[in-house]
């Protein structure tokens, strides 16, 4: 089927299954490699781009709904990196492997873009589909209160994200 639809604010036409995933789109027709496949069943979130401002796990989201469809990847963030999500990414050096990292970013752009000053408790919320084997769970919660100039408001020690880092690092 050929559908068209805008990726980082330019026209995207492309002829493929209708069950053909975004993430396969992105990847593999459009050349734009940054989102990642980590599992491919809408688990890990690797893959988490916008979908007019919503994050959104493209390996989930097939052609046959992305007429019209208004998607944001990690290489349209910003035009030169310079997303304050991306310096404090820098700031706190959060990367390990790096595999995750993409849709990190972007599931944390989403959320400062619907709530500049958010809570600990949104933070968790809006970062809870997105994985790390790496455990660099409390580094993603700095840079994402750095980015948004707030606080944590968590116990020093234990708290979610304490034992988040446990359980999946
Ligand atoms: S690859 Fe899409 S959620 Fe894991
Ligand atoms: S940095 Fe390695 S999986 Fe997250």
């Amino acid at each position: 089927m050929k559908v068209s639809f805008r990726v980082n604010g330019k026209p995207a036409s492309v002829d493929v299954a209708e069950d053909m995933p975004l993430l396969w789109i992105l990847r593999d027709v459009l050349d734009l490699k940054g989102s990642k496949y980590g599992c491919g069943i809408g688990q890990c979130g690797a893959c988490t781009v916008h979908v007019k401002g919503v994050a959104t796990k493209s390996c989930q989201l097939p052609a046959s709904k992305l007429a019209g469809a208004d998607v944001t990847t990690i290489e349209g963030l910003s035009p030169d990196g310079s997303h304050a999500l991306q310096k404090a990414w820098e700031e706190h050096d959060v990367p390990q492997c790096g595999y995750c990292q993409a849709g990190q970013i972007m599931a944390a752009a989403a959320l400062l873009a619907k709530k500049p000053k958010p809570t600990d408790s949104d933070i968790d919320t809006a970062m809870n589909g997105n994985l790390c084997r790496c455990g660099t769970y409390l580094r993603i919660k700095a840079a994402i209160r750095s980015a948004s100039g707030t606080t944590t408001t968590d116990a020093p020690s234990g708290g979610r994200s304490g034992q988040r880092e446990e359980a999946h690092a």
